[in-house]
């Protein structure tokens, strides 16, 4: 099964993706997670694109379709995968079709995970992860079991993302608004889109999840 999630910043792409990946057996590729990667590692795309992760723009189609097409031709994600966060703009939609044609598959399932963007700034300030393991927390909506240990791992260093600002937030919503909700008439119209209410709680959201897919 091969699933894209699409939302705006906040929308819980990450937090369902860690759930739907246990259920369903697919793994999760998160384009965020491995863009943060390239810049922890230093590596010469890393330094290109740490600036422009920082300030909230999108990084170019080309490193993302290279990455991307670099990534799912390994073995782990035969059986399918879970898209968070790709593709984000027309540009990168066409080309994942493309991609995905050249090895006879498609996307099954295109899901918006629909929500007010104005209560994404209160979600998204909230949000901290675990160090060690990357389990994701917020500080109001989903806290540690026992305060300052991670629940999965047992460690106590916890982490909040450089771009996780009120000021970054919003030109992360504006990209979204003008570059990625576009997709979604071009998935309506390959009969691909399912709109759910990702304002929900958590475990609320992922039964209506599981609800599509199951
Ligand atoms: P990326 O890492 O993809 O960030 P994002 O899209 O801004 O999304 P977030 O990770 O902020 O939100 P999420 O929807 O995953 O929410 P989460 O589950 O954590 O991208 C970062 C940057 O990388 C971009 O700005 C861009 O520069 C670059 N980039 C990445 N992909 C790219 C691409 N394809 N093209 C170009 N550039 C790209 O939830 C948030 C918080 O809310 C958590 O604390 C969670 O516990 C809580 N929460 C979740 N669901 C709920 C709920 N239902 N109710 C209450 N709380 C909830």
């Amino acid at each position: 099964m091969r699933i894209v999630l699409l939302g705006p910043p906040g929308a819980g792409k990450g937090t369902q993706s860690v759930v739907l990946e246990e259920k369903l057996g697919i793994i999760q590729l998160s384009t965020g997670d491995m863009l943060r990667s390239a810049v922890a590692s230093a590596s010469s795309i890393g330094k290109q694109i740490k600036s422009l992760m920082e300030s909230g723009s999108l990084v170019s189609d080309e490193v993302i379709v290279e990455m991307i097409s670099e990534r799912i031709s390994k073995s782990d994600c035969s059986n399918g995968f879970i898209l968070d966060g790709c593709p984000r703009t027309l540009a990168q939609a066409k080309a994942l079709d493309i991609m995905l044609a050249k090895e006879n598959m498609a996307l099954d399932y295109v899901i918006e995970m629909s929500v007010d963007a104005e209560k994404m700034v209160q979600r998204i300030v909230g949000r901290f992860n675990c160090q060690s393991c990357g389990a994701g927390y917020h500080d109001e909506f989903k806290t540690p079991q026992t305060a300052g240990t991670c629940d999965h791992c047992d460690k106590p260093d916890f982490q909040r993302r450089s771009d996780d600002n009120p000021e970054t937030i919003r030109k992360r919503l504006k990209a979204y608004d003008d570059q990625t909700a576009p997709l979604l008439p071009f998935y309506r119209d390959k009969s691909l889109l399912h709109t759910i209410n990702a304002m929900a709680p958590i475990d609320r959201v992922t039964s209506d999840l599981e609800a599509i897919f199951c």
